[in-house]
This record gives C-alpha cells, structure tokens and sequence, in this order.
C-alpha cells in the first residue's frame, strides 16, 4: 500500500483539531508524546528475552510492590518510566498519575504546566509478558481543576477523582502481532497500525462500531464461586447454549489481558466481565477505575457498545480514590444491558424456573 493511501496520527490529530479553530495545539503535541511512549514500550515489548526485560523488577531484592500489592515487573517499571519521560517535558501537563505510582506525579520545576492531566496504566496484562501473550498500555486524558490550571500548583488525589464523562480523550496502545494505536478523542473511535518501517501509526479503522449483539463472552470462570447472583446467571444462560433460556450457542475467551479482550470486542463484539464478586470484601472489583475501566468505557460508549458497573453506567461513577478498584462489564450494547437488568431484577428462583435449574452449573 503506497504511503499517499494513508493517513499518519499526525494528520489525523491536524484534520480533528480543525473542529476546534481556537484551539491551540497542545492537544495533538499530548498525544504525538503518548504515541512516542507507546512506540518506545513496542520496541522493549519486541526484544523478548533478548532485551534482559522479562522478569520481575528488583528480583534480587524480593521484587518490588506497587501500591495494589501486587509484584512488578521490569517491563511495568521501564513502561511506567517511558511514559513519564516522554510526557513530562512538553508543557501539555499539570500532572500525571498511573498504576506504577502511589501518588500523583508532578511535573519537574524545570518544566512548564499544562492544563491536562495524563492517567495511564503503563502496561496492561503484565502478567502475561514472560509468555508473549499480547499487552498494552491505556491512558486516559483528563483537564486539570481551572485553579490548578492558573496557579500552577502541584496536584493532589482530589484533582483525578472526575467521573468518565469527562474525559477529553481515552486510548491503548495494543502490543500484539502488530503494534495498534485505538483513540478517542470524543468523536468516534478511530484505530491506526504501526507501519515498523516508517515508525509511524497510519489510520486503519475509521469509525469502528461494537456490533450490539453477541456469541462471545470472556471472564475469569475459576473466580465463579465468588460471583454474584446476576453474573451466575448470565453466565449460566450462555453456557446452557441452543436449549437454554437464550436459544444460541455461545464462545468463551480469556486473555488474562484486559487490553487485548478490549480490543477483540471493539473488532467483533463480546461481552467481558470482571465483575464485583466476594472473593476479597476489600476490593470492589479486580480492575481499575481511573486508568482502565474508564478509558475502555469510553472507547466503547463512542463504539456505540456499552461499560457498566454492573449496575450503573461506568463513566458516571463518582471516583473515590486514585488507585480504586471497580467491577467492570463492557462490550456489546444489548448483552451488557441485559448483565444491568439482571442486578436490576430479583434473581429467578430455581422453584420458578425449573428448566433453568436443571441446567445451572453454578449454583449457589
Ligand atoms: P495489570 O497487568 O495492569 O495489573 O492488569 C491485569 C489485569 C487485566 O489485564 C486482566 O484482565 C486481569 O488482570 C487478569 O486477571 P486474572 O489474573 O484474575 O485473570
Ligand atoms: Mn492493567
Ligand atoms: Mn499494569
């Protein structure tokens, strides 16, 4: 394919900021030093073993911890770095705050402040790096408060905790057989490829629509004795198949790579869920609400498919912390308000429907 075929980010950002006539640039600058980030984790994400990047970081100590407990890896580390370095300079940002982060990342002193904020979970599925599994990173771009903007002052916690819906722009970087850039910048949803030649992200999905309905569905199955009555439920009525309550067979998938299932469902529909469950009473949910569950939920919503909470709209949940967890259902419109009206709706008793009983492999 000749090169005058395609469109680059960079056109792209031009033709959409025309919308904006008084705009001043410091949007697409944003974003061209997110592309950058994510073209610099591909390349670490390629070398494999032979980058000396698989593993956990700090090994030799006991590996080290970020604050959702859990070990981090090298390539979480250098990912968390890149995408630091690569953004803090450009005079785009108040402040930025990640997965790899406890708090809120200040911008350097020797660096002017913008008025957007950068919330990013630098690589997503990291544990599936060592495997060479497909990862990616999410990021989310949120304005910082009006007086954050004109005083210039360091940011706390408070200023991250906006809801969804304002998000000025959401997007993931796919690290899979071909390197992918999906974007949103409130007017669809729009993907590019990297072309490895050129070291440029062409458009190649314009327009990109969640089919609303679905045979597919991808969860953790081995958590099902934790699950909620609605999601037994549901789950239950897709595995049951043709002579089941939904009359139609269904597919399963798991990744273990939220970003990767993300992507399969905005190409060809699913439902995915990781939903709130009494596995551990102190976590609402497996995935986080700032830097995954709202970015995926709106690149879905401008997909035209849904994010839930299971039992409110994803991009309307008031935050209450940096680092908090949610459950999280998305994916294809009809499937994901039908998981809603399951918690909406008492479950069905085994009593009053004696097929579904005999059928149910989760019980209660
Ligand atoms: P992260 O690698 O950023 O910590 O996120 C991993 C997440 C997500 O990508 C995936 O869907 C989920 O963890 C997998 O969880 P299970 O191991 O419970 O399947
Ligand atoms: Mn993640
Ligand atoms: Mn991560």
């Amino acid at each position: 394919m000749l090169l005058q075929h395609r469109t680059t980010l960079t056109q792209y950002l031009i033709e959409q900021r025309r919308r904006f006539p008084g705009s001043k640039g410091d949007f697409n600058a944003l974003i061209l030093d997110v592309a950058l980030a994510c073209k610099a984790i591909a390349r670490a994400v390629a070398m494999g073993e032979l980058g000396g990047l698989y593993g956990e970081h700090a090994a030799e100590a006991g590996g080290a911890i970020n604050v959702q407990g859990e070990t981090q890896k090298k390539l979480d580390v250098l990912s968390n770095e890149l995408f630091i370095r690569m953004n803090e300079w450009g005079g785009h940002l108040a402040g930025m705050a990640s997965e790899e982060m406890t708090d809120p990342y200040q911008i350097p002193a020797n660096h002017p402040r913008g008025k957007y904020m950068l919330v990013f979970d630098p690589l997503d599925g990291s544990s599936n790096i060592d495997v060479n599994v497909s990862v990616g990173s999410i990021f989310s771009v949120l304005r910082a408060p009006q007086d954050a903007i004109d005083s210039g002052r360091d940011l706390i916690e408070k200023d991250f905790l906006q809801t969804g819906a304002t998000q000025v722009a959401a997007g993931y970087a796919l690290y899979g057989p071909t390197t992918m850039l999906v974007l949103t910048v409130g007017n669809g949803v729009v993907a590019f490829t990297l072309d490895p030649n050129l070291g440029e992200f062409m458009l190649t999905h314009s327009a990109l629509k969640v089919p609303e309905d679905t045979q597919e569905f991808a969860i953790n199955a081995s958590n099902s004795r934790f699950w909620e009555p609605p999601i037994k439920r549901y789950v239950d009525e897709c595995l049951a198949g043709k002579s089941g309550p939904r009359a139609k067979d269904f597919n399963m998938r798991w990744i273990a790579s939220m970003v990767a299932e993300a992507h399969r469902i905005l190409m060809r529909g699913g439902v995915f869920m990781y939903p709130r469950d009494n596995k551990d009473p102190s976590k609402a949910g497996r995935l986080r609400l700032l830097y995954e569950a709202n970015p995926i939920g709106m690149i879905m919503e401008q997909a035209g498919g849904r994010a839930s909470t299971g039992r409110e709209p994803m991009l309307s949940v008031s935050p209450s912390g940096l680092h908090q967890r949610i459950g999280l259902v998305f994916g294809s419109k009809n499937e994901v308000e039908r998981i809603e009206r399951y918690h909406s709706e008492p479950t069905p008793r085994e009593i009053d429907n004696p097929l579904f009983a005999e059928r149910t492999l989760f019980r209660d």
